[in-house]
């Protein structure tokens, strides 16, 4: 029987226990380039003890970013600049990755955003313009060259930023893309190709995961049957592991829920739908959302209904909490020597 600090693998990559950091953006970029706030943050949750660390959401394009302070992966000196990032989270024994994206609509930064539709996020978003098949083949372009720069980067896996409303979201949801083209009649055409486009790109061990909603929160949203389904096309093309969140695709005055859940949020209020794709899937399953309870993340381990548990704002808060889970549970605690004495109880060490 698996457990949280149980080592993971899928394809070339393998982790020393099933603790994630997801992407949690820190806004802090000048010109999408990471920098010192960057390399401190993410080395810390690397000396922590995650096993995975997911970079926060990276723009292929500059107006493709939510902000003007997102990270980026449009230029060569972008990969150049995540190296040392890299290369910190692999010193401390943590695996890597980046979850690249494009915002689409939701970009507050892009005086004009690009969309599948013509439709705004909401009033106080710029109105977006809808993109032609030629701008479509572009932007999948610019997927597949920021895949290339991240693994020139050295990093370990790359997320595609599939849910909470951004471009491939926009894209794959009935309730945004009313499109009459082939992206339209058929709305896991754009996915496949940003899939195809970034695994061409990869090497062949190292897997794509792909961050879904799987569920919208407006009265015509899709639920999780719909998302099984679109999953398989992803998994066709070659995703390898789900990330399995919800919401985003519309405003929380609209859909009454965020990415990062609302005030009811319970434990584990996504853990019905990782459960439902974990039942569907023969791939390696992410849960997310309020998971920060040492036991209760262990037990989904154990209970095989996700393989791996994301903990962003518990890791937020705490970059020790791989650590203090494992001490808590009495796993094998996955830390450097120097900070041992604060967890492992169960040891006593001579005054000297
Ligand atoms: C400040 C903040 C920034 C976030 N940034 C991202 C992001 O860059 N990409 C993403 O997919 N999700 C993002 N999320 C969502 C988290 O990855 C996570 O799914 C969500 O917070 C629920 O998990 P938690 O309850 O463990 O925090 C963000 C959440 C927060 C609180």
């Amino acid at each position: 029987m698996n457990q949280l600090m149980s080592p993971f693998k899928c394809k070339g990559l393998e982790l020393r226990n099933r603790v994630v950091m997801p992407p949690v953006c820190q806004y802090s970029a000048v010109d999408g380039m990471p920098n010192e706030w960057h390399y401190v943050h993410y080395t810390s949750r690397a000396i922590g003890g995650a096993g995975l660390i997911i970079v926060e959401i990276t723009s292929v394009d500059p107006d493709g970013r939510i902000t003007e302070q997102d990270l980026g992966l449009w230029s060569d000196e972008h990969a150049i600049a995540f190296e040392r990032i890299v290369e910190s989270c692999h010193q401390y024994g943590s695996k890597i990755g980046i979850q690249i994206s494009h915002a689409g609509r939701k970009s507050e930064y892009s005086k004009v955003p690009v969309s599948s539709m013509e439709k705004p996020f909401d009033s106080t978003f710029n109105q977006p313009k809808m993109l032609t098949t030629d701008e479509i083949k572009q932007v999948v372009e610019k997927f597949g060259l920021a895949a290339k720069r991240a693994v020139k980067a050295g990093f370990d896996t790359i997320e595609l930023q599939g849910a909470h409303g951004y471009l491939i979201h926009q894209f794959r949801s009935p309730y945004i893309n009313e499109r009459a083209d082939e992206y339209g009649r058929d709305r896991t055409k754009f996915g496949v190709e940003v899939i195809e486009a970034v695994k061409s790109e990869m090497p062949v061990d190292m897997p794509l995961i792909m961050r879904i909603s799987a569920k919208e929160y407006v009265a015509k949203g899709y639920d999780v049957d719909y998302i099984q389904q679109i999953c398989k096309e992803y998994e066709k093309a070659g995703v390898d592991i789900i990330h399995v969140s919800s919401g985003g695709e519309a405003s929380y005055e609209e859909s009454g829920m965020t990415p990062r859940g609302n005030p009811e949020s319970k434990q584990g209020y996504q853990v019905p739908f990782a459960k439902a794709m974990k039942q569907f899937f023969n791939i390696p399953i992410i849960a997310v959302g309020r998971l920060e309870d040492a036991q209760f993340a262990n037990a989904l381990i154990e209970n095989n209904v996700a393989d791996l548990v994301a903990v962003g704002r518990g890791m937020l808060k705490n970059p020790y909490w791989p650590i203090s889970a494992a001490a808590e549970l009495e796993q094998q605690i996955p830390t450097s020597k120097q900070y041992k004495a604060a967890f492992e109880f169960k040891v006593s060490y001579s005054p000297k």
